[in-house]
């Protein structure tokens, strides 16, 4: 049994993985036994502000989760494995589903900071797969599909869940860069050609471990800001409070 599965009070049905400046949502976890990643063989030690590093065990309206605050970035260094080992853990320690979040800037001018954007599917541009290097075959295939990556039937009740609490919820693909430089206005202009609507530096890993080790993924990004090259002002690290 790992760590995560022996602290937990019920093994967790749900992951959900907060993103930079929505730790708040840990607050909902009832009942919450708190442990801190130190105490979490292979967890990261987050370096960057708004990411607490610590696991919410406990539940959700009744549903049994695990709350991930904190998580590695390509651009902190680029060890996979800090990536990978929490997912996996999450998996083993019993979950199904993973619901992962993100601030993300937007590349449609009507979809401002403060909305909320459901993603139907991603473009990886860090550079990296998470997947690179030996596999191992008991936690997933070599060669794993990426189609419907993001669960329709969890999207379908993500809208339903929003509708029912009159959130507007918008759809759109999410692109990753490395960062952890912003991108150039030539690179959004790219990237909007490309299909994307949303872009940012998280997600899509966690997104391709799941899915090799049998996760079902919804996830949704929180827009901070407008692309760079779509507001006067450069996009800044204000939501890392
Ligand atoms: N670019 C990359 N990552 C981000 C952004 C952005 O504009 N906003 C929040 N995360």
């Amino acid at each position: 049994m790992n760590e995560l599965a022996r602290r937990a009070p019920a093994p967790p049905r749900v992951g959900i993985v907060l993103g930079s400046g929505l730790g708040a949502v840990a607050d909902a976890v009832e009942d919450a036994v708190r442990v801190s990643y130190e105490e979490l063989p292979g967890f990261p030690r987050p370096t960057v502000a708004g990411h607490a590093g610590s696991a919410v065990l406990g539940r959700i309206s009744g549903v049994p989760v695990a709350v991930l605050q904190g998580r590695a970035h390509v651009y902190e260094g680029g060890d996979m494995n800090l990536i990978r080992t929490p997912i996996r853990m999450l998996r083993a320690a019993g979950a199904e589903i993973l619901v992962l979040t993100n601030a993300a800037g937007s590349l449609r001018a009507e979809v401002g900071a403060g909305s909320l954007m459901a993603i139907t599917d991603h473009i990886n541009m860090t550079g990296v797969n998470v997947l690179a290097g030996p596999n191992d075959d008991t936690i997933g295939p070599r060669f794993p599909s990426l189609r419907d990556a993001y669960d329709p039937e969890l999207h379908t009740r993500l809208h339903a869940a929003a509708d029912a609490i009159g959130v507007a919820l918008h759809d759109g693909v999410y692109l990753a860069v490395g960062g952890p430089s912003f991108e150039t206005p030539a690179e959004i202009r790219a990237f909007r050609t490309m299909g994307a609507d949303a872009v940012g530096m998280s997600t899509v890993h966690e997104t391709i471990v799941a899915r090799h080790c049998g996760l079902r993924v919804t996830a949704v990004s929180a827009i901070s800001n407008l692309a760079e090259g779509m507001q006067d002002e450069p996009p800044r690290a204000t939501w890392r409070r």
